[in-house]
């Protein structure tokens, strides 16, 4: 159920990690506690995976370490985001019920051994779950010590598609409620192709592997449904929770590179706080504006409230094909611009690095090297920034431009059998977002349908999925004299996966002023010449401009003579199409017009340089803050005046921002 939000009540900047005591002896427990007062850390996520540790056996409790721990770390002043416990099943449970293991989409089963080893449809799961919850709640509900409750945790990062037949069964019943009868999910499916007409509800199932491609309407489904399953575990654990407890709930989003599953919009507000965890890729071309973009979603998700990182990392992570140490000074850099971006906390996994277990070369606070160490000073020197920047907390970031995305969209976009398979949602958002991130500019992520009206600028890149009043909410607010820059793909299925006829874009076709007759993507090493001089990837296509003016077309490839670039005055706005994926520069340059055009600016103005720059400002109720973070090896000079927070500094015109530095100034006046 939803519940109005109570609020994460904590003095000012949270500094934290996770904390997994249950490998450690006493000793080095009082060891951590001292070592977490020096670095400043003041909230601490335990009983994360505690399960077996509190239920060594069916229905018998163990809470004398649990309670042991956490009154050591209140005796320290330090506060407890508690987990539930519920993370992963111990393996009592699994061999009572077998059935709890996920099954993939082949059929076969997941053996336990790792974690996270259940279906969340299972209700001899839920049930065992559900009880260690109420436990733990009744047990530490009223404890002074825990600020905040943490159910479960990532949920859906490894178990979001079951494929059982006790989740084909809660496929059905979410279908039925979704469709009533079977006719108009025929029609959503568009079974009458393939011969796939579905008599009777027990012919259904999940979208399993099949000989040739899958139904895509299914599958699509099949992602909303696993979406809206995990998220009623999660209000299933909250409810118990919150009758048991005045503190305030979340649990740990993965907005990141990677994680697909679950459909954020939808579970926002059931958030007392957004929590994100967040990690470097290093597979892609700009982690650092992955970064920020992921900071920005998390806020949009949040609604433009704070939010909390819940978790990111001092170094290496343990599971990409070649995991980086960080260089001097990220440490910083990365904390600092989630704090930028609206989080109200800066938290690590894990406090200590472990010794043994999977992720015993995941980097962590403490390392295995101990304190003698660069990474421990740098976090003892964070823990003191943080701790310096109370007055941030509260404070909400500023921006002028939009940009919408869409789970639903990533989930058409990559279905079977489309277009180019090169082609991938995410890396259409980054491409857009890292040109604006690279001018400075501060951006909204917001979902389709979004409110538009306190923006000047919005960016809608390869929405493929769209409803008509979610396309009408960015053409209408065009005709308000908004600019938008609608990219290639979007428009072309609505919620059902079927295509909008007469020319792809659908419904934002006319106020694009275009008509796009067909696709013609490329191979991704094709280069593509533009008449503007620009060059492009990825896809070209064919189509003629009705009523807006072409800004450049495609010199070559298939679809020479063709528009690239468009640019439609619609109402008092102006809407510009994208029919192909520019190079960054170019990109950089296309997104500097349209900054241009709609009165879009960076912050504050900067100096100099040899690299990227985040640049955001928070507005608080007497001042606001204006963050800056160089990512080059030159300085930089900012024009901003005020009292810089990480020295002290009065600047009174210009600051002067190291290379690799972080500068945090408030400005007293109104910006
Ligand atoms: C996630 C999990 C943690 C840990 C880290 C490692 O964020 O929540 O338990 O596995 O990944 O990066």
């Amino acid at each position: 159920m939803t519940t109005s939000a109570r609020p994460f009540v904590h003095d000012g900047i949270a500094f934290g990690c996770d904390y997994n005591p249950e490998q450690w002896t006493p000793d080095v427990w009082d060891e951590d506690i001292a070592l977490m007062r020096e670095a400043g850390v003041d909230l601490v996520a335990v009983n994360i995976f505690g399960w077996s540790h509190l239920e060594p056996r069916p229905g018998e409790f163990d809470f004398r370490r649990l309670d042991d721990v956490i009154g050591r770390l209140h005796e320290a002043g330090i506060r407890v985001n508690l987990g539930t416990g519920t993370a992963s099943p111990p393996a009592w449970l699994t061999r009572m019920h077998p059935d709890i293991l996920p099954m993939a989409e082949d059929g076969t089963r997941r053996y336990p051994g790792g974690r996270q080893a259940w279906c969340p449809s299972s209700r001899p799961f839920r049930e065992a779950a559900l009880r260690l919850a109420e436990r733990v709640a009744e047990r530490y509900g009223d404890h002074p010590a825990v600020a905040l409750w943490h159910v479960s945790n990532e949920l859906g990062c490894h178990n979001a598609l079951c494929h059982c037949d006790e989740s084909a069964a809660a496929f059905r019943r979410w279908l039925r409620n979704r469709y009533g009868s079977l006719d108009p999910l025929n029609r959503a499916w568009g079974t009458a192709f393939w011969s796939q007409t579905y008599g009777d509800w027990d012919e259904i199932g999940t979208p399993r592997a099949t000989l040739s491609s899958r139904n895509p309407a299914q599958a699509l489904d099949f992602h909303r449904f696993s979406s809206d399953e995990l998220l009623s575990y999660y209000r299933a654990e909250a409810d118990v929770i919150r009758s048991r407890s005045a503190v305030s709930i979340t649990t740990n989003f993965m907005v990141t590179a990677h994680i697909e599953n679950l459909d954020y919009w939808s579970w926002a507000a059931d958030m007392d706080i957004v929590a994100n965890d967040h990690y470097l890729d290093h597979r892609l071309d700009d982690p650092n504006s992955e970064l920020a973009f992921a900071a920005d979603l998390s806020r949009g998700l949040a609604g433009g409230a704070p939010w909390l990182l819940m978790e990111h990392s001092t170094g290496a992570v343990n599971w990409q094909p070649l995991n980086k140490p960080k260089a001097k000074g990220e440490i910083l850099r990365n904390s600092l611009t989630h704090v930028a971006r609206g989080s109200d906390g800066v938290c690590f996994f894990q406090w200590r690095a472990s010794v043994q277990g999977s992720e015993k070369f995941h980097s962590a606070m403490l390392p295995h090297a101990g304190t003698d160490t660069a990474v421990w000073r740098e976090v003892v020197e964070l823990g003191g920034i943080v701790d310096r920047l109370g007055e941030v907390a509260g404070s909400r970031v500023e921006a002028e431009t939009a940009l919408v995305f869409s789970w639903e969209s990533w989930w058409a976009t990559q279905n079977d059998s489309r277009p180019s398979k090169a082609l991938g949602y995410l890396d259409q958002v980054h491409s857009a977002y890292s040109a604006l991130h690279s001018l400075g500019l501060t951006v909204d992520i917001v979902p389709p349908g979004a409110d538009l009206s306190s923006y000047r600028l919005a960016v809608v890149p390869g929405l493929h999925l769209v409803r008509e009043s979610e396309a009408a909410a960015v053409t209408d607010w065009v005709a308000d004299g908004g600019t938008a820059l609608v990219t290639f793909y979007s428009g072309t299925v609505d919620e059902d996966d079927r295509v909008w006829t007469g020319g792809y874009t659908g419904p934002f076709r006319e106020a694009l002023g275009i008509h796009v007759e067909e696709f013609a993507p490329v191979e991704p090493e094709t280069a593509l010449h533009l008449s503007s001089g620009a060059t492009a990837h990825l896809w070209s296509e064919r189509s003629r401009a009705t009523t807006a003016e072409v800004e450049a077309s495609f010199a070559d490839g298939p679809s020479a003579g063709h528009p690239a670039v468009t640019r439609n005055a619609w109402g008092s706005g102006s809407a510009w199409y994208l029919a192909t994926l520019p190079s960054p520069a170019d990109y950089r340059a296309l997104m500097a017009r349209l900054a241009d055009e709609a009165g879009v600016r960076p912050p504050a103005v900067v100096h100099g340089g040899d690299g990227a720059v985040d640049i955001v400002r928070r507005r608080g109720t007497d001042a606001s803050y204006l963050f800056v973070v160089n990512h080059g090896s030159a300085p930089i000079v900012v024009e901003a005046a005020g009292t810089e927070l990480v020295s002290g500094a009065l600047i009174a015109r210009c600051a002067e921002v190291p290379a690799g530095a972080v500068r945090i100034i408030r400005e007293e006046a109104a910006a």
